[in-house]
């Protein structure tokens, strides 16, 4: 591999590593060298994901369960790890939620209730403020540093309702909501907004838009989502790899404040 792609003796936050793009992203960040605090609020699939994981010889990882949603924790936690690690390379800001149901997740906009419109920000954009608030401020210090946030083409385009019919997903019928566009809309504005705002301090900020992963999808949407996609397929978490990957390491040290959008031409 070449020296700049490396992310050897690189200390790693990601944030919902428990998920399915999460526990991809641990064991490929562990390959490409990387130390890793592991966080995420799922403990039980944080346990499974420890037992599964690999670390080389002359690397390590921790798991720390938290909810990014509690500044109280959340600056505990980052005390706690900056203590372990020592310096802070990279924050993968990438957890993401459906709040408390996944029912009134999807509910049509005008039954929307404010309380799940809020539990999605939380989740999806406060979780990032208050991660780069925290972990910005040491990287300032440090006078150098690296944050990468997970966003989605939905940040960026509207979905298209017509994929969503006949559309399941675990028994449910799926649509994408307001909530999570407005949320990765603001992930994307945040990342630009902290590009500009910590250059002078040497930290990057970029963020990466995922199109949709397969992860089970019925056949009806994965058909009708792929026929919109120029590369005629949807995600898989392996696809998103690459891309963390540049963005975290010295090969991409010239490039903040963008958005890589990993969709296979979606957004075209
Ligand atoms: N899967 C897709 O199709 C897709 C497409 C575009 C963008 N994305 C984005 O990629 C990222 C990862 O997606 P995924 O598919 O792996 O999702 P996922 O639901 O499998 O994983 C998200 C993880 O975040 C954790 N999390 C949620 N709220 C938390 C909190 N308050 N504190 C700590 N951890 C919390 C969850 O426990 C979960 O393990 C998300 O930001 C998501 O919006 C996913």
């Amino acid at each position: 591999m070449n020296k700049q792609f490396s992310l050897k003796n690189k200390n790693i936050i990601l944030t919902g590593a428990a998920g399915i793009i999460g526990q991809k992203l641990s064991q490929e960040f562990l390959n490409a060298g990387a130390n890793l605090a592991l966080l995420d609020l799922d403990s039980v699939s944080l346990t499974k994901l420890k037992s599964k994981l690999h670390s080389n010889e002359s690397n390590y990882f921790e798991i720390y369960e938290v909810d990014l949603t509690n500044e109280i924790k959340v600056n505990k936690l980052v005390d706690i790890i900056s203590q372990r690690f020592g310096t802070i390379d990279v924050l993968h800001n990438n957890a993401a939620s459906k709040g408390r149901s996944t029912k009134d997740f999807l509910k049509p906009f005008e039954e929307y209730k404010l309380s799940t419109w809020n539990d999605v920000m939380d989740a999806n954009l406060s979780s990032m403020f208050l991660m780069s608030k925290a972990v910005g401020s040491i990287m300032k210090k440090q006078n150098y540093g690296n944050i990468i946030q997970t966003a989605s083409i939905y940040g960026v385009v509207t979905p298209d309702k017509e994929i969503y019919k006949n559309s399941y997903y675990n028994g449910l019928e799926i649509s994408s909501p307001a909530s999570y566009s407005v949320s990765k809309a603001g992930v994307i504005a945040l990342t630009k907004y902290l590009a500009s705002y910590w250059a002078k301090y040497n930290i990057r900020v970029n963020s990466i838009s995922p199109g949709g992963i397969f992860s089970g999808q019925n056949d009806s949407f994965v058909q009708k989502y792929s026929s919109k996609v120029p590369l005629g397929r949807m995600a898989t978490e392996n696809d998103i790899v690459g891309a963390a990957i540049f963005l975290s390491s010295d090969a991409s040290s010239y490039i903040t404040g963008q958005n890589i959008l990993v969709d296979g031409g979606f957004t075209l």
